[in-house]
């Protein structure tokens, strides 16, 4: 389905982000190891989390939708999983055959994992060697690096691993394989990436040590704890309404609820530093995270940065509103070190440098990242989500500062993260 957005007022009110993508993912795989019942409560109940859901279903776990908002997972324990009898699908969520591989090849059985056109296309090789090391059976299409991936899940040893490339999806993949591995399981990751996996973990009980961006793990001899949580508010859907409101003249709004783990907030570092005007009004944990309900206003002209180095990991998923903020600041904009969003639901970087060249925006592609020149007058035109639910949601707010009509093709895949994204943008409108 198609979008038109038309040039937009300031944005006002107040509104809730969608609960947290990444901790929905977690809490349903995690709920399924451990050995008690687990309540989640605020579930993302979108088509990413929604296949994780299905997939833990499709090995043995009873999961029940109790009322409007808990889901009730009855864990068996950490070797309850069954052999699924058909291949899961994971859809498009790179979070659950990656996270799922890990924990399927400490399993006794063969399972079949696949997804849709974008996740078919999307690296493997980054779980599919580690594992291997681990001693896991796991093949993929294309000499091992595309999936569908077939693992014959058995006993798996602990490993010593460098990490190339910062991934939170990885590290979770290995530290899963290393609850079932013999001995210690060591990362070290370039930079740090998003740690909810070692949080939750944790408290569930498990032998695990963080020390900056090195994470040790070792067998899971005791059952894992059942536990019940609220997820946080998403930070990384926030940010198109943070975005909106700096971008739009005479804008305030108050989102509530939002997870601040600092390991998500790069993106508000950077916007500070751009000249944003965003305030955390009340900061409390919840769920083990820092969350707090932000107050951001128009800003009153934006400056160019550099972006790169450790901060990257931290924003990775703001890098398409990033871009679409970049193109209001004043001066040369430049965002590197960020090859890997080449390899996210869509390649990233040449998704943008070539959508928001139809804007008659000044932008400029690179290996690693892009430069804009800014402040450029953005020119409604037709534009195209990649099928990449990011893409669709910051060229809508790119909509709203065109002169004109600006058309969105295939913008329903704001489903996958984010359903009510046009409706709450609309209300913020009114
Ligand atoms: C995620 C990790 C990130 C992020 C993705 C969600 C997660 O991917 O881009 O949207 O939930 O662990 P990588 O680990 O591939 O960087």
């Amino acid at each position: 389905m198609d979008r038109v957005i038309r040039k937009g007022n300031k944005l006002k009110g107040e509104t809730i982000p969608p609960p947290d993508k990444s901790i929905s993912h977690r809490a349903i795989m995690f709920a399924s190891l451990a050995k008690g019942n687990s309540k989640i409560k605020n579930f993302l109940w979108a088509k990413d989390p929604i296949s994780s859901l299905n997939a833990m279903k499709s090995l043995g776990v009873d999961i029940e939708v109790a009322g409007t908002d808990e889901i009730v997972v009855y864990g068996k324990g950490l070797h309850s999983l069954k052999e699924p009898d058909d291949i899961i699908d994971c859809g498009n969520s790179g979070t659950t055959i990656r996270l799922l591989s890990g924990i399927l090849a400490g399993q006794p059985f063969l399972s079949i994992l696949t997804g849709d056109e974008s996740l078919r296309q999307r690296p493997m090789k980054r779980i599919i060697k580690p594992l291997s090391i681990m001693g896991a059976d796991i093949l993929g299409r294309k000499e091992n690096s595309l999936p569908p991936l077939v693992i014959k899940g058995g006993s798996l040893k602990g490993i010593n691993y460098e990490m190339p490339i910062a991934s939170a999806q990885v590290k979770s993949c290995i530290l899963l394989a290393g609850l079932y591995a013999e001995g210690e399981t060591k990362l070290v990751e370039p930079h740090r990436s998003r740690d909810h996996t070692e949080k939750m973990l944790k408290s569930m009980g498990a032998d695990i040590d963080i020390n900056g961006n090195i994470v040790k793990i070792t067998t899971q001899r005791k059952e894992l704890n059942p536990f019940e949580i609220t997820v946080p508010g998403d930070f990384s859907s926030a940010a198109f309404f943070i975005a909106g409101a700096t971008l739009l003249k005479d804008s305030e709004v108050i989102i509530r609820n939002v997870c601040l783990n600092e390991t998500r907030t790069g993106f508000l570092d950077v916007l500070n530093r751009m000249g944003g005007n965003i305030e955390i009004l009340d900061q409390r944990t919840q769920a083990g995270e820092p969350v707090g309900d932000l107050r951001v206003t128009s800003s009153q002209g934006l400056r160019s940065v550099i972006v790169e180095g450790d901060i990257i990991p931290r924003l990775i998923d703001e890098f398409p509103i990033l871009c679409i903020l970049a193109t209001q600041a004043e001066g040369k904009t430049v965002i590197k070190d960020a090859k890997d969003l080449r390899a996210k639901e869509s390649d990233r970087i040449r998704a943008m440098t070539r959508e928001l060249k139809k804007l008659r925006i000044s932008i400029e592609e690179f290996e690693d990242g892009v430069e804009i020149h800014g402040p450029c007058k953005i020119k409604a035109n037709e534009v195209y989500s990649y099928k990449d639910h990011r893409i669709a949601m910051s060229l809508s707010i790119a909509g709203l500062l065109a002169e004109g009509e600006t058309k969105i093709i295939d913008a329903d895949c704001v489903d996958i993260s984010f359903p009510e994204f046009y409706s709450i943008l609309e209300n913020l409108q009114n």
